[in-house]
């Protein structure tokens, strides 16, 4: 069983990676959500990740927190860093929306009434990344650390406690060998904290890139919506099919694209199954001065640079097996 931290921006991709990470409980266990700026502010984006924890039943109540807590098997939530190392935050409302995670009706997909119910479980026990130092350090085994938003959390972390590479295991989405998405050749994660994705392919830690090429296969089809969906008869079901469905028509008015690429999930779906995918070990580097590449991630796969390698870089993912993992997820959170 892989001890799992899960660093993240809900988010319609995020919300996903977060039921994948719940829901594996063969594989993985979640010990904690962080949340960065990115698909929003980060103030909203950890609203929207306390509203999926509660909505999957992720959220334990007070009396049972009490317990948990006593045999360590609370699950950890904290608010993390709300703008990039050295830039003014950049937010992506035209694919997540006002709120970070929209439904067609422009409102949160998962009610947030009850704002202050929600805020009291999280960590309040110190600043994010001492609270994330705190909980990986005492862990019985390596840490797999996966980031699906900006980096910003995972840098501060390694700058602050350099001792923490030799404990975990960076798995990020983000990143491209080609072409990007919101640059023309930088991926959203990396470009908007371009400076601390650099900090984090520099530190020695062990890094595992998952990047647009591999989660550009993982298209939510109208075939795996109506796999989702089932009979329809499910409230819960119907939920997350609303979430692919908002996030197929952003994709569809921003991209172009005709069925959305679910991004976030492809990272823990690595942890939970590496033998889905075909890696390498390569040199990345991070451009971080060029207004016109900023947060490239630069691949040097011939090695043409000598600089020694950094990083394992994904170059493809088994897909049919990565909806099989997704839709036992869900079938997981249905019945417990
Ligand atoms: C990444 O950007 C965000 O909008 C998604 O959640 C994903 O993490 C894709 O470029
Ligand atoms: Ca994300």
């Amino acid at each position: 069983q892989r001890l799992v931290w899960l660093d993240c921006d809900p988010g319609h991709d995020d919300a996903m990676a977060i039921l994948l990470a719940g829901y594996s409980p063969d594989r993985v266990k979640l010990l904690g959500v962080s949340t960065v700026h990115g698909n929003q502010s980060v103030d909203k984006v950890t609203l929207n990740a306390l509203a999926c924890l509660r909505a999957y039943g992720m959220l334990s109540s007070q009396q049972q927190q009490q317990q948990q807590q006593q045999q360590q098997r609370h699950l950890v939530v904290v608010k993390g860093s709300s703008k990039p190392l050295v830039r003014p935050a950049v937010h992506c409302a035209e694919i997540h929306g006002e709120s970070g995670l929209d439904n067609r009706e422009g409102r949160p997909l998962f009610p947030l009434d009850d704002r202050a119910g929600l805020e009291a479980h999280l960590d309040q026990s110190g600043k994010c990344v001492n609270v994330m130092h705190d909980h990986i350090a005492s862990a019985e085994s390596r840490v797999a650390l996966v980031a699906t938003g900006a980096l910003t959390n995972v840098a501060l972390l390694l700058l602050v406690y350099p001792e923490l590479a030799d404990r975990i295991d960076v798995v990020l989405m983000g990143g491209a060998y080609g072409l990007g998405n919101t640059g023309p050749v930088a991926e959203f994660n990396m470009q908007i904290d371009p400076e601390a994705a650099r900090v984090v392919f520099e530190s020695g830690a062990s890094v595992t890139m998952v990047p647009l090429e591999v989660t550009h296969t993982a298209l939510a089809t109208e075939e795996v919506i109506a796999r989702i969906r089932k009979d329809g008869a499910c409230e819960f079901r119907n939920t997350l099919c609303e979430l692919l469905c908002f996030f197929k028509d952003t994709y569809k008015a921003y991209f172009g694209f005709e069925d959305p690429p679910l991004h976030d999930p492809c990272a823990l779906a690595y942890v939970i199954d590496p033998g889905l995918f075909e890696t390498e070990k390569i040199r990345v580097d991070v451009e971080t001065g060029s207004s016109l590449s900023a947060g490239q991630t630069i691949c040097d796969r011939h090695n043409l640079q000598k600089k020694p390698k950094n990083a394992t870089v994904a170059y493809s993912m088994r897909v049919p097996e990565f909806w099989d993992m997704i839709l036992s997820a869900v079938d997981r959170a249905v019945e417990e």
